[in-house]
């Protein structure tokens, strides 16, 4: 109880309880067994079911890991977050709003009818279609300039430079066949600007960025501290952006699973395909979990657990 009435007093409890706390998110959940690793991107289905790591940073950037939060792993759909956060940032909320959209498609992430029942509309930028559009609008006259432009823009979200792990590039660029028939038929509807084939090759790059649980928690932190990193104390975006990007995560961030994930757990999240999960505490902090073991709408099972355990005791809820 007294946890939970810190609901909304933006603090976390004393550092021993969340310690304790962050420890229990991890050992609770590390003998589960359930859920089936992604393989349509071959080299994601060589990940160990066992690794679980749980990190939480807070806006004061103190850091509490648990469990595998240094192993690397790609950052996949997590980087619609952060690329969505640089292009707001870049062009204003408006034209997101307009060019891209931000509601819920209710089906996968990688669906094609959503597209074709709505007149081409990439719906929002956290499923492929709108990902591919918002990564089309990253400033840069050319693809590399883009690239560049979000491995750096991520990095500060991260606090680090972050690499390319070219070895999930490639088996991601061998078979994402899918994307590419969802860039052409964006452009065939005039909702893609650019060489659609290359958006693809520069949205399967930043999929391709090299991350840990700890990597995920600082770059939940920063939208958290309002676009201020709080570890580096570098602002990275503007508080506006922070927060549409949050109200965003909140509505669309879990696919499909967005309604249910809000009801159950309070918090913006976002998930990613090698099993990442960033979820925000606005005010107070992110947690950053990793475990490959996903559910059918492509969500890492233990992660979820870890997040539902922590906004249950740590009062993350935001309602
Ligand atoms: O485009 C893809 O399919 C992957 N690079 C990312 C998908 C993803 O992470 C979906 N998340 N749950």
């Amino acid at each position: 109880a007294t946890v939970r009435q810190q609901a909304h007093t933006g603090s976390l409890p004393p550092d021993p309880v969340v310690r304790e706390l962050v420890a229990e998110a991890h050992s609770r959940y590390s003998d589960h067994s359930q859920g089936a690793i992604a393989d349509y991107i071959p080299i994601l289905a060589k990940a160990d079911p066992a690794w679980f790591g749980v990190s939480l940073v807070a806006v004061d950037g103190r850091t509490y890991d648990m469990g595998d939060t240094e192993i690397a792993f790609s950052i996949q759909s997590i980087s619609k977050a952060f690329v969505f956060a640089l292009v707001a940032e870049a062009l204003g909320h408006e034209q997101i709003r307009e060019r891209v959209g931000v509601n819920n498609t209710g089906l996968p992430f990688n669906s094609v009818i959503a597209i074709e029942l709505n007149d081409g509309s990439p719906f929002n930028s956290m499923v492929n279609a709108g990902a591919l559009a918002t990564t089309a609008l990253m400033p840069g006259e050319t693809c590399v300039e883009k690239w560049e432009a979000i491995r750096t823009g991520l990095s500060r979200f991260a606090g680090r430079a972050l690499e390319l792990d070219g070895d999930v590039y490639r088996s991601e660029a061998r078979s994402n066949f899918r994307n590419r028939a969802i860039a052409l038929l964006l452009q065939s509807y005039g909702r893609l600007d650019h060489d659609p084939l290359a958006i693809v090759d520069v949205y399967t790059r930043q999929c391709s960025l090299s991350v840990t649980a700890t990597d995920l928690a600082v770059m939940g932190a920063t939208l958290a501290d309002g676009g201020v990193n709080p570890v580096t104390g570098e602002r990275v975006v503007s508080e506006d952006v922070a927060r549409d990007t949050l109200a965003l995560l909140a509505s669309t961030g879990l696919y499909e699973n967005s309604g249910a994930w809000l009801f159950e757990i309070g918090m913006p999240a976002k998930s990613g395909v090698s099993g990442g999960i960033v979820a925000i505490a606005p005010g107070k902090g992110a947690v950053g979990t990793f475990s490959a073991p996903l559910d059918p709408a492509g969500n890492s099972i233990r992660g979820q657990r870890a997040c539902a355990y922590l906004s249950r005791t740590l009062g993350l809820n935001l309602f």
